[in-house]
């Protein structure tokens, strides 16, 4: 078999056999497949598509290219929740802890910014001392003792994501129906969860632009997790808009602190609450009316933020920031964005947010660069907002005395009218 033949079938749009894509994944994993090949396959896999037989093919390849887990040592039923991604999307951490403090293991594994998105464990690393590379005894240790740890994948874990997930970043081929499905699926798989809930980003700032998108990468998932033996479900969530208010890592740490103390924005509370509802739903704790009650309750007892602080303790974080966010290190720099014009806030290109708030430092623009986690974005007026001309429509912050270009990429990526927009549902499907 040769790579040159597969790449040359995919590009004639003809679908390629479990066979073709095992030599490929097989072959790009060990580096006997180089860089530039994989690249062009992904290319031509990102414009013809892949049908449900070679995706799943996909997936397991992906699964069965490294270690799978197994957490013989931890007590219990485990859940998952992944996202697509998103911006400002901070919800595995308020979710993990809130579902965790109901008495369901959280045993996580999560990844860092992608492309225009944030990632979990950047905004983790955000906490003074907080360790996202655990062994896995140390791993099941702190999830038996406190219900919840969240670490980054770790090597041996579907090698082949991390290698391919690295490559589609710098290549223009990460919003692909099929790399997305096999990439998150082939993940989840390899990691020993019985549940999974996936919450299928659609909109501006996510991977897939229209509901119809989001749906069908919803269905391709909930469809192979369940034919694993996993429990799977998918909540398609809205992303035309940044959710919260706050985009940056320890930004959205202090936000995710708010909506555990009760205090947090509306549209990222309700989206928190809905998923981790149905991640309760899914462990069995009892119906959706039951469980929204028990999330909504772990949240108004501190039972949820007290799990957050016992997890950062336990992964050597200083959980004084957890109790008095103000210790967070402020950014050297602030600068305000204001209205050029008078109008409701029609619509925003959230992937424009995003970029904007990488460009300030909070994301990386290649692999090695580091973070700075006091950079990022506080709006202060969001889609269907009426402002005056001048009023302060975002706050920009970084170490770097330089908004010049974020300013203006927030800016053209905010649309402003004299109508008001309609109102959009935060949580636009399910998908059992
Ligand atoms: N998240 C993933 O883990 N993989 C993707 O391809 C996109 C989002």
């Amino acid at each position: 078999m040769r790579m040159y033949d597969i790449i040359k079938k995919k590009r004639d749009n003809q679908p390629l056999t479990k066979e073709e894509i095992n030599f490929f994944i097989t072959g790009f994993t060990n580096g006997s497949i180089p860089d530039y090949q994989a690249a062009a396959l992904c290319m031509a896999i990102y414009f013809n598509g892949m049908n449900i037989e070679e995706t799943t093919a996909l997936t397991l390849a992906v699964r069965d290219s490294g270690d799978k887990l197994h957490f013989s040592n931890i007590n219990g039923l485990r859940v998952d929740k992944h996202s697509t991604g998103g911006v400002g999307d901070k919800t595995s951490l308020i979710v993990a802890p809130l579902v965790a403090s109901c008495g369901v293991k959280i045993a996580k594994m999560s990844g860092r910014g992608l492309g225009h998105t944030g990632g979990t464990i950047d905004k983790l690393e955000a906490i003074p001392g907080f360790k996202t590379d655990l062994s896995t005894e140390e791993f099941e240790r702190i999830v038996n003792e406190t219900g919840i740890a969240i670490v980054g994948q770790s090597a041996e874990l579907a090698p082949a994501d991390k290698k391919l997930y690295a490559l589609r970043d710098v290549t223009a081929t990460v919003d692909s129906m099929p790399l997305i499905a096999s990439s998150i699926m082939g993940k989840k798989l390899a990691a020993d969860d019985d549940c999974i809930v996936l919450d299928v980003k659609t909109g501006s700032g996510s991977f897939m632009k229209t509901i119809e998108q989001s749906k069908e990468l919803a269905r391709i998932m909930v469809d192979i997790g369940k034919s694993a033996g996993k429990r799977t479900l998918a909540l398609i969530t809205d992303m035309d808009i940044p959710l919260g208010n706050a985009i940056g890592n320890a930004l959205e740490v202090k936000e995710a602190i708010e909506v555990l103390n009760g205090k947090g924005p509306k549209d990222l509370t309700e989206v928190c609450l809905c998923l981790a509802t149905n991640m309760l739903y899914l462990a069995e704790k009892g119906s959706i009316e039951e469980c929204e009650r028990m999330a909504k309750d772990a949240i108004a007892s501190k039972k949820a933020l007290n799990t957050f602080v016992q997890m950062v303790k336990a992964q050597g974080g200083n959980s004084e920031y957890i109790l008095r966010p103000e210790l967070f290190k402020n950014a050297d720099y602030i600068y305000e964005v204001k209205a050029t014009e008078e109008g409701y806030i029609y619509s925003v290109n959230t992937e424009g947010y995003g970029i904007a708030s990488l460009l300030l430092g909070a994301g990386r623009n290649v692999k090695e660069d580091k973070i700075d986690f006091s950079a990022g974005i506080i709006l202060r007026a969001k889609t269907g907002d009426f402002v005056n001309k001048g009023d302060v429509i975002a706050t920009l912050y970084s170490e770097k005395n330089a908004f010049e270009a974020s300013a203006k990429k927030l800016l053209e990526s905010t649309k402003i009218c004299a109508t008001p927009p309609e109102k959009r549902d935060l949580v636009l499907a399910r998908v059992e």
